[in-house]
């Protein structure tokens, strides 16, 4: 047999120098999803300490639900034949066949632990708060998407006109100390016999107007005559300005309460608009319902940006939800914030008005000059940071003007300097950042010079 020539296979060195272009993808995002980036972390902090702090003084309790849950839960809570439901939610099976969903909100599931735990069985109210991602499989644009965030606070076992204001005045505390500028638009839906008379006068009405009617509008008489009331589209517009309004459909308890609301509302001094066209998304509620609306423009010229699109939070009371998921009645209310638009409308406020972002405020810059510096630096700024102290440092600068440059445009009150020759004799250099005084001290001592520089034993206490 002739001898078979082994072919040696030659490494292609051209094609492997080649290789990372053409072998690996890079992955896009899904569509509707986002990633929040660090230029964006100081308007998602300030947003989260905000929710944060109103929570803790308005004496709300943390909870943290799955992200996933029984599908049925939010079949049955949001219901059938609203737009989560029926075209947004994220339903699969998993691999024993179950059929779950990704939580399109928070209420169902809040709802659903509070009859779980037995929390019905503790003091009442039991005021609830979350802050996470909620999933909808909604047509992405601006401001809407497939992955978003909520901040919400619910109390559940309160029927009380005062949990409703509560809850309103939380959410107009929240942009007012985030300053920027909202409307609250509030009605009230009643409960389902006064809806569902409301809904008969409701179809009564538009029937005659049939022909003048928009194509959503004309299915909408059909499958949910309430969201005629959402019409944007200009044709239907006069059909809509004299329609039926629901106020007039409420007996005199939902009056009562939602008078008693609004007796709140003005003794607080929050203001609201009355939007009788308000009847939101979702199937679970009763009485009082309200929608929160950025105002843009700068603070001369303020212009209302409506529409359903731009609303950056919602809700209301949903006084049979608990009882309808198998718990013992207990009348509840609550809302959510969209982050996402609740960000966007913030930046965009601040961009019109000048106003800066916040930036992390650090107590002094750590600047190292040299190998030996830069191992003591990273001693000293965790012995710093052990102390209560925030130092920001930059280890990929060398030079002593970039990192005072740096150190300037963080706003910091002190610079730390830490040369070869004070690791040797065991100082740092400390220079106040406004005056460009210097002083030389011992390393031991620089977490008290500094706080006292700081003002932190002023009234005995850390500033
Ligand atoms: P919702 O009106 O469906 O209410 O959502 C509240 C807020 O979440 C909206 O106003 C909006 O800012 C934001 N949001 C909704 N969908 C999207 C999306 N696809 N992309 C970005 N942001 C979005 C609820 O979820 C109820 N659970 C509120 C509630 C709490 N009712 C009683 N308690």
């Amino acid at each position: 047999m002739p001898k078979q020539k082994i072919k040696e296979k030659k490494p292609k060195r051209k094609a492997a120098a080649e290789a990372p272009e053409k072998k690996f993808k890079i992955y896009a995002l899904l569509r509707g999803m986002h990633d929040v980036l660090p230029r964006e972390e100081k308007y998602w902090k300030l947003l989260y300490h905000t929710a944060e702090n109103l929570a803790e003084h308005f004496q709300f309790s943390r909870i943290e639900t799955p992200l996933l849950e029984e599908a049925n839960l939010f079949i049955r809570s949001i219901g059938k034949g609203t737009d989560v439901v029926d075209k947004e939610m994220y339903i699969f099976e998993d691999r024993d066949g179950n059929k779950v969903a990704l939580r399109p909100e928070e209420t169902a599931s809040a709802a659903r632990a509070y009859i779980m735990h037995g929390m019905w069985n503790m003091s009442q109210p039991v005021k609830l708060w979350y802050w996470g991602p909620m999933f909808r499989y909604d047509r992405p644009q601006a401001g809407r998407y497939r992955q978003f965030n909520q901040a919400g606070y619910e109390t559940l076992g309160d029927g009380d006109p005062s949990a409703d204001a509560e809850l309103i005045l939380v959410a107009h505390n929240f942009y007012k100390d985030l300053g920027l500028p909202v409307e609250i638009h509030i009605n009230s839906i009643g409960v389902p016999e006064e809806r569902q008379r409301y809904k008969t006068a409701l179809v009564e009405y538009y029937r005659g107007k049939r022909s003048y009617l928009c194509d959503d509008c004309k299915q909408r008489l059909n499958k949910n005559p309430l969201r005629l009331l959402d019409c944007k589209q200009e044709r239907c517009q006069p059909v809509k300005e004299d329609a039926p309004q629901i106020i007039d459909w409420l007996e005199e308890e939902s009056k009562n309460h939602f008078t008693k609301v609004l007796e709140y509302l003005d003794e607080l001094a929050v203001p609201y608009i009355l939007r009788s066209t308000l009847v939101r998304g979702l199937d679970y509620y009763t009485r009082t319902v309200f929608e929160v609306y950025p105002v843009v423009g700068d603070t001369e010229t303020p212009t209302y940006v409506g529409g359903q699109q731009s609303a950056l939070g919602g809700g209301g009371r949903y006084d049979l939800l608990v009882q309808e998921m198998g718990g013992k009645p207990a009348p509840a209310a609550g809302f959510s914030l969209g982050i996402e638009r609740s960000v966007s409308a913030l930046k965009q406020y601040m961009d019109a008005n000048q106003i800066k972002p916040p930036i992390q405020k650090f107590d002094a810059y750590l600047a190292q000059l040299g190998d030996h510096a830069r191992r003591r630096a990273l001693k000293a700024i965790n012995e710093l940071r052990n102390s209560g102290l925030k130092i920001d440092y930059n280890f990929s600068k060398n030079s002593l003007k970039s990192q005072l440059e740096a150190a300037n445009s963080l706003q910091v009150p002190y610079a730390l300097i830490l040369g070869q020759k004070e690791v040797q004799d065991g100082t740092i250099i400390i220079r106040d950042m406004e005056s460009g005084v210097q002083e030389i001290v011992d390393q031991k001592k620089v977490e008290n010079v500094l706080k006292k520089k700081l003002s932190w034993f002023d009234d005995d206490k850390k500033k």
